[in-house]
């Protein structure tokens, strides 16, 4: 179509992140900026009876210690403290009151001309409080879970209707199974701390630049928790270093540092220090057990899936963990049930692709035992239970190349090469085992509006308040605009990451590629026709009778597409116009289209080897076929693919989030013993995007943030039991799981 859309471009912003150039929260500088370090509870539930602030106040350089009894005004209702994004519930309220909800609340905020003088003078400040007992194990409180009822969800989490008749579908299968699977608490720990810079103007007006994935969202917000009004605060964020969700809901870094800028009258700048991450939320963990019944032919004909995710004592967090389990295979007997066990913690909150890995992770491992059960290869038992609808709801999918992932998939990976039998492969000392996955996920589109604005000499600049969470929104928005545009890539300029800037929706649920993109036609098509009605007033223009539909822009040029030969450029038909500058803002509202379902799709195939005497596990590769719509660069989205398969390694052998229960508190809020994978830990990545066209939005987009890690864990949980013949069924696998 045009030389940027489905190409490998290379990021628009790599130079400026590679030398430094771009500036992330906490990197922006004024005279006089003050910084402020977070003292956190060190128990888990109860109330502050006393806090002294007299040690740290005499500390040289300490400007203040703000508390709850000492600090500004702040709203004393639920509703001005819920964003955007807010479950259900009452959201958390940065040093409100005496009240401590989890280990590791902020309590108090000291502030000093310098972070190392705030940081040094935070030690001492010392609490006492009023202890109550807590529940921090998800264990310990699932007797006590509670189901989730619609309609407490705003977007349908709630679990789907069953189906059929599930209980006496499973009672008369010929092949059963039926396990429990347990994913435990992880946190995001993106590179970047979190951190905002508060910049007081001369005017009063505060300045905030945060890390977050909506600026508007923490407008917003701010504006409710301190009732300031709209104009008097805006809210930037042009990158951000990683957050994987973590950055959705506006977080209390933010808070803070507006706090301590109100109240000082001054520039403030807080960042959390990487333990303090761990207070943010997390992927909840989740306990599950899947039950699946199957005819002896290798026909799936019941479905039971129960969970138990973990939230907090004050809000809901939850997605849709059950539903995915009936929506990826045809079965015609389906039955749901999601609870919710109340934690003294954090709200639980998104985490890439918030709910799929988890779920699927038991869903694909209860497929693989059931492949075992049958005899069947597990990649045969996907197959004959291929659903062409989405039966949660009875309807068809927009487009789904789920069955071309698999071929793709399997031969790039020479699955056919497999021996079925567990413990039969071989490489020297190394046990081999090959196992596979099916991922899926949503193709969301969001409501967005853009500006546009082209100047006479050809250059535009595009604007949306969307972020740039490191995904590439910068280069596909740019690569979209000068194809649409019919402008050279160098001739764009993007604006993004300000709340100032036309509306966006936080970056997430993978929807902002297909809403920006999609947004920028929108935008695109009213310059092209306030283009045409000045190409028209050009004398004799050969464009005189052509209608808006009936042109494109190209090189340059205002374009009849019937006859190429009739053409008038940008410049003249400005010049003749009298105008220096073209600008449209457009708002796109995606057709509310419930007729069809809208998913991505993936299969994953993963090799490991096993040292039988130390137990190591290594990951040798793993090829990843995607089947996400159109792709609007083949090198950011590989690279999204990519960082996916990474973090779903850390997920099957790695990352765990681990809670001393008798105090409540995380014992490995670092990234020394939160484990992540590392360069020796990560081999041979293939990425394979299968041809997918699907008209649901005129790009054809799906959105490609998520579905890379969904799918990855258990592939290489099934590849483990392949090559031991052990099955593992609670992440993540570590050494000790492998020798009893
Ligand atoms: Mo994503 S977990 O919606 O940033």
């Amino acid at each position: 179509m045009a030389p940027y859309i489905g190409t490998a471009t290379s990021r628009i912003d790599g130079i400026a992140k590679v030398t430094g150039a771009a500036k992330y929260a906490a990197e922006f500088n004024v005279p006089g900026l003050l910084h402020g370090s977070v003292v956190t509870s060190t128990i888990a539930k109860g109330r502050i009876t006393r806090l002294d602030t007299s040690a740290a106040m005499r500390v040289k350089g300490v400007i203040d210690v703000l508390t709850h009894e000492n600090r500004p005004p702040m709203a004393d209702n639920d509703q001005a403290y819920k964003d955007d994004v807010a479950p259900p519930g009452s959201p958390f309220r940065p040093l409100y009151d005496d009240k401590i909800k989890f280990n590791l609340q902020p309590i108090a905020l000291v502030v000093a001309e310098t972070s190392e003088v705030a940081r040094f003078a935070a030690s001492l400040v010392t609490v006492e409080y009023e202890e109550v007992a807590h529940v921090t194990d998800i264990f310990a409180a699932r007797d006590a879970a509670v189901p989730i009822k619609p309609p407490a969800s705003p977007v349908g989490f709630t679990p789907p209707k069953a189906r059929g008749q599930p209980n006496r579908a499973l009672a008369r299968a010929a092949v059963r199974h039926e396990g429990e699977y347990y994913v435990p608490i992880e946190h995001h720990n993106p590179m970047e701390l979190y951190g905002a810079t508060v910049i007081h103007e001369s005017d009063g007006k505060l300045t905030v630049y945060d890390k977050t994935q909506g600026v508007q969202n923490v407008q917003r917000y701010l504006c409710g928790v301190f009732g300031m009004k709209p104009e008097g605060v805006r809210v930037l964020s042009p990158f951000v270093g990683g957050a994987f969700g973590s950055g959705l809901r506006p977080q209390f870094e933010a808070v803070l540092a507006v706090l301590a800028a109100r109240a000082l009258e001054r520039s403030v700048r807080v960042v959390l220090t990487r333990p303090q991450m761990y207070a943010l939320g997390y992927r909840p963990a989740m306990v599950q057990r899947i039950a699946l019944g199957a005819d002896a032919d290798g026909t799936l004909d019941a479905i039971a899936h129960d969970a138990v995710t973990a939230t907090s004592q004050f809000e809901e967090y939850f997605r849709q963990e059950t539903g995915w389990s009936g929506l990826l295979y045809k079965c015609a007997n389906a039955k749901y049930e999601h609870k919710l066990a109340r934690l003294d913690l954090p709200t639980s909150c998104d985490m890439r692709a918030p709910s799929a890995p988890t779920a699927l992770f038991a869903l694909e491992s209860a497929m693989d035992e059931l492949a075992v059960a049958l005899e069947l290869d597990p990649l045969e038992l996907r197959l004959r239970c291929y659903s062409e609808r989405d039966q949660n709801h009875d309807r068809p999918f927009s487009s789904k190349a789920l069955r071309e992932c698999y071929r793709q998939g399997a031969e790039a990976f020479g699955w056919n090469k497999r021996n079925g039998a567990p413990r039969s492969m071989r490489d020297g000392s190394e046990l081999v085992g090959w196992g596979m996955a099916t991922g899926i996920w949503e193709a969301l589109q969001m409501p967005i509006t853009v500006r546009i604005a082209l100047t006479a000499n050809g250059s535009a600049e595009v604007a949306c308040a969307t972020s740039d969470i490191g995904t590439g929104t910068y280069t596909i928005m740019a690569q979209v605009a000068a194809d649409m545009l019919g402008l050279p890539l160098e001739n764009i300029s993007i604006k993004l990451g300000d709340s100032t800037l036309p509306n966006s929706p936080v970056e997430g649920g993978s929807w902002i590629a297909a809403s920006v993109s999609n947004g920028i036609a929108t935008t695109v098509a009213a310059v092209r026709n306030e283009l045409l009605e000045l190409a028209k007033k050009v004398p004799n223009s050969p464009l005189a009778n052509a209608a808006p539909d009936e042109v494109k822009l190209a090189d340059g040029m205002i374009v009849d597409e019937r006859d190429g030969s009739r053409s008038v450029s940008i410049a003249d038909a400005m010049r003749h116009g009298g105008v220096e500058r073209i600008e449209q803002e457009e708002t796109t509202n995606p057709t509310a289209d419930d007729s069809r379902a809208r998913n991505t799709h993936s299969a994953v195939f993963a090799e490991v080897k096993i040292d039988e005497e130390i137990g190591v596990i290594r990951v040798t590769r793993v090829v990843s076929a995607i089947a996400g719509g159109r792709v609007l660069n083949t090198k950011t989205a590989s690279s999204q693919i990519l960082g996916s398969v990474v973090w779903g390694i850390g997920m099957a052998l790695h990352e765990e989030t681990l809670i001393d229960h008798k105090l409540g508190r995380v014992m490995n809020a670092n990234i020394a013993e939160y484990h992540v994978p590392v360069n020796a830990d990560v081999h041979d990545i293939k990425v394979i995007f299968v041809h997918e066209h699907d008209d649901s939005n005129p790009l054809g987009v799906k959105g490609l943030g998520e579905i890379g890690i969904i799918g990855v864990a258990p592939a290489i949980a099934n590849a483990v039991y392949h090559a031991t013949g052990k099955r593992v069924r609670d992440l993540p696998i570590t050494l000790d799981k492998l020798h009893p």
